[in-house]
């Protein structure tokens, strides 16, 4: 582990809500990540930004008779509104139609240009003679040659997943008006010339996850295919050609060069040496498993295309897709659930808890159920920690006027007390530092329950006297618990952070804090009160008819 580090969680296009799929796999553990790492004492940054280009918004801003720049503008700012009310924290939260990205976009693919590693190549692209435009991507519809399911988009069917060559019986999404095929002149990224330094690149990474790579490494045996780099829109990065000025980049060519442009922005802004830093942090490109080829292929290419003058990725931490109620998650059919809408019924660290709670570091896919949702919150969350934390707390509030005891007599239990709190950071570390988010709030979950049941057999409330020990190491343990808690769920971490009458504030804490002691005889808590609120299971069975009624 380095002492810089620099995270990032894949750009959100700026068409539409935020929905629980989206955050399950990459914003939540990259946000968990930078708060540990921070807290590890890693000069820690994390920027995101959105994905303001692509021909899904512009054709989006034109139904809604507004211009892309207004129409990324306003979910840039929405996008933003909902992350911070899930306490996802970025550093940075920019565009990719940002100036900064702009100018970084145009200096790299000139230096690519130069390097050899750009071509220019007729091909034969649909155009609309009603609309005079040309049609890339999401501008035809038709019905895919693979599965006859109608109205897919030529550059992909959502029904069987296909990406078609050529999709039968092809109209244009804005008149209906079936188009031509006319010739016209694009921009190619020469991915197959970096074939072999892929694969080493590959090779010498112990980093990424050893399955993706295996199947990385097929795609490049299988014959790479050079990038259309360029499109016949108006709405993208321009080309810094001369004879270009009818096309931009597309969007998968600008958006991954945002994760350094952003960075960049951040740290000079600060007074630091944006480039300086990345090349000696730890780069994290945190992503859903739907875009391993674009960060394992097309991204470290670009990168080694300009000399690697910002270093590769270290780790793509890559997670698998979230369901809901075990159905595919899908706009288009609104089968869906907005973050906004879904936090104005649970708070933020309920939704954080469970997500966190059952996402692997794997790609392996996961379920969210509602059922499940309710049963963990209100047996892990509350039925466990919470109860734990209030118990101790309490007690030590009803029986010792909130002022924490002297131990005494301590005997075997109260020993193996102090070793756990001894040996919970660590343990934890061993989960975090291999991106297992789960597994270590799964650790810390089983702390809390050894100290229920610690509390449990004790029977303080029996006798005053003999009871001091486990009253001071719970109140330990209860601080233990707050400062672990803090990258998984920080609003509740800093509500017993209070409740326990800490002066200084929870974010000047370190995380080897943890394993200590610091809760003297003698301090005095804070007021305590009830934790969280049980899930109700009416309102769950409200959210069920919501989403079928959508
Ligand atoms: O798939 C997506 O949602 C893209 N907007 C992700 C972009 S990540 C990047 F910029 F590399
Ligand atoms: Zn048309």
């Amino acid at each position: 582990m380095r002492d810089k580090a620099l995270i990032t969680s894949a750009l959100p296009y700026a068409n539409g809500e935020i929905h629980l799929g989206h955050v399950a796999s990459t914003y939540l553990p990259a946000d968990v990540t930078t708060r540990y790492l921070k807290m590890k004492g890693v000069e820690t940054y994390f920027v995101c930004a959105s994905d303001d280009y692509g021909t899904p918004i512009l054709i989006q801003s034109e139904r809604e008779k507004k211009t892309p720049e207004e129409y990324s503008a306003y979910w840039n700012k929405r996008d933003l509104e909902d992350f911070t009310a899930l306490d996802i924290n970025f550093d940075l939260f920019s565009r990719t139609s940002s100036k900064e990205n702009t100018e970084f976009v145009q200096y790299v693919f000139n230096k690519l240009n130069k390097a050899g590693y750009i071509y220019h190549k007729e091909i034969i692209q649909y155009y609309c003679t009603n609309d005079k435009k040309f049609l890339p991507d999401r501008y035809v519809q038709g019905t895919c040659p693979n599965c006859n399911a109608t109205n897919q988009y030529s550059d992909l069917c959502e029904r069987c997943g296909s990406v078609p060559e050529a999709i039968k019986d092809p109209k244009c999404v804005l008149c209906g008006q079936a188009p031509v095929m006319k010739p016209t002149k694009h921009y190619f990224f020469y991915l197959k010339k970096f074939a072999k330094s892929l694969e080493s690149w590959l090779d010498s990474n112990p980093n990424l996850q050893t399955d993706i790579k295996k199947y990385v490494k097929n795609w490049i045996k299988g014959g790479l295919v050079d990038w259309d780099i360029t499109r016949d829109i108006t709405w993208g990065v321009p080309i810094p050609l001369s004879n270009a000025t009818d096309k931009v980049f597309y969007g998968w060519f600008d958006n991954h060069l945002a994760y350094i442009s952003t960075t960049i922005k951040l740290l000079n802004e600060k007074g630091i040496d944006g480039k300086e830093f990345w090349n000696s942090a730890d780069i994290y490109h945190f992503i859903g498993k739907d875009i391993v080829y674009h960060h394992y292929l097309f991204l470290p290419a670009i990168r080694l295309g300009i000399d690697a003058e910002y270093k590769l990725p270290d780790y793509i931490p890559t997670r698998g897709h979230l369901s809901l109620q075990s159905k595919k998650i899908s706009k288009s059919r609104n089968w869906y659930i907005g973050l906004r809408d879904f936090l104005k019924t649970y708070p933020a660290d309920y939704l954080r808890f469970y997500l966190l709670f059952i996402t692997p570091h794997s790609q392996d896919d996961l379920n969210f159920d509602l059922d499940d949702f309710a049963a963990r919150i209100n047996s892990e969350l509350i039925g466990n920690l919470g109860n734990f934390v209030n118990r101790s707390l309490g007690f030590t509030t009803r029986t010792f006027g909130g002022v924490v005891p002297e131990p005494n007599n301590m005997d075997s239990e109260d020993e193996k007390a102090r070793q756990a709190i001894m040996q919970i950071s660590k343990d934890m570390d061993t989960h975090m530092e291999s991106h297992h988010t789960d597994r270590a709030l799964k650790r810390l979950m089983e702390f809390s329950a050894h100290f229920n049941q610690y509390f449990q057999h004790k029977e303080p409330w029996k006798d005053k006297d003999a009871g001091r020990s486990c009253i001071f190491y719970s109140v330990n343990a209860v601080h233990s618990i707050s400062l672990a808690l803090y990258p998984f769920i920080p609003n509740a971490a800093g509500r017993i952070w209070r409740q326990l009458g800490m002066k200084q504030d929870i974010t000047s804490k370190s995380w080897k804090q943890i394993s200590t002691l610091p809760i003297k005889p003698g301090h005095k808590l804070g007021d305590v009160s009830p934790l969280f609120k049980k899930v109700d299971t009416d309102d769950i069975e409200r959210q069920k008819r919501r989403l079928q009624e959508h």
